[in-house]
């Protein structure tokens, strides 16, 4: 008789495309049942029929209405739980700091950090549950390097790092692993025409979502705490870590460019960046 390979019972967030859909279509095999998430329910449905899964279910909403969240908790209640949760839809805005409007940095803030806080806290009872269990956050390597542009992204990445990190020590002594797995610039919707300028400009590699998925599927089966996409841009973090001024200096001068990819003017697929 073949083992049963279909270990978890998941839930990801921002799951009806870019890289929440390419995990999801990683994954889907080894998934007894597949929770997914995101707001535009038809795109949800067009996501499901790519994915290879016994159980596929959609729950079309915004994970930064405590109500949605409720309706998750559920929803995840009445079939049994997951062991599995990926945190991962989010939004991003590269523009200049005061440029942006309030209502814009609450609303990067709330999906990019509260929402993801909200959901690991009402599904943790159900995660204590199972024999083992992960919940995994998708930060980025902007959760590592304040970058000129993202002063608003990189706040919530790298409060989300800090959550991760301070979670997953008070959880050492459960079955319940907490991780984070930073890509780097990567192909979807979320950069908008002024990021995709920025990454022109200073020549930073772009991933596929389906590269993006290959990594986290090997991070899923392995221990580590972190992972972060891409050699240099891992030394990058680490330089910024330890010498901080040296990565000050760089970017200094590199504001020409990163100021010509500011003015560049245009809405992202994702409406992200006016
Ligand atoms: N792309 C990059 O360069 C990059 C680099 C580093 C890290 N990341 C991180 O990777 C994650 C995924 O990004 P991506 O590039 O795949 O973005 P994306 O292509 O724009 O996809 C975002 C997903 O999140 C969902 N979503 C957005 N707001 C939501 C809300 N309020 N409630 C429920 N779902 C919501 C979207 O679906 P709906 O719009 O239908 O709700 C969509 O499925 C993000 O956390 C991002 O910060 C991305």
């Amino acid at each position: 008789m073949q083992p049963d390979t279909r270990r978890y019972t998941a839930l990801i967030t921002g799951c009806s495309r870019g890289i929440g859909l390419a995990i999801a279509r990683a994954i889907a095999g080894s998934c007894r049942r597949l929770f997914i998430v995101g707001r535009d329910e038809k795109q949800l449905q067009a996501a499901s029929a790519q994915l290879i899964c016994d159980e596929v279910i959609i729950l079309a909403g915004d994970i930064t209405k405590t109500q949605f969240r409720e309706d998750i908790k559920a929803r995840v209640d009445a079939l049994g739980g997951i062991n599995l949760l990926v945190n991962n839809a989010g939004l991003s805005d590269f523009s200049a700091f005061v440029e942006q409007s309030p209502e814009s940095i609450a609303a990067l803030l709330d999906i990019n950090l509260l929402a993801p806080i909200s959901l690991t806290q009402l599904l943790l009872p159900q995660l204590q549950q199972a024999s083992t269990a992960q919940v995994i956050n998708i930060g980025s390597i902007l959760g590592y390097i304040g970058h000129p542009g993202y002063a608003a992204y990189c706040a919530s990445k790298f409060g989300l790092r800090g959550f991760t990190e301070a979670l997953a020590r008070e959880l050492s002594d459960s079955h319940i692993r907490v991780r984070l797995f930073s890509p780097r610039a990567t192909k979807t919707d979320l950069n908008s025409p002024a990021a995709l300028e920025l990454n022109r400009q200073l020549g930073n590699t772009e991933d596929s979502a389906e590269d993006v998925a290959k990594h986290f599927l090997a991070f899923l089966e392995r221990k580590e705490q972190e992972y972060r996409m891409g050699f240099a841009e891992g030394l990058f973090t680490k330089v910024n870590q330890m010498l901080p001024f040296v990565v000050s200096r760089h970017m200094k001068k590199q504001l020409p460019k990163i100021r010509l990819a500011l003015s560049v003017k245009g809405i992202g697929k994702d409406g992200n960046n006016v």
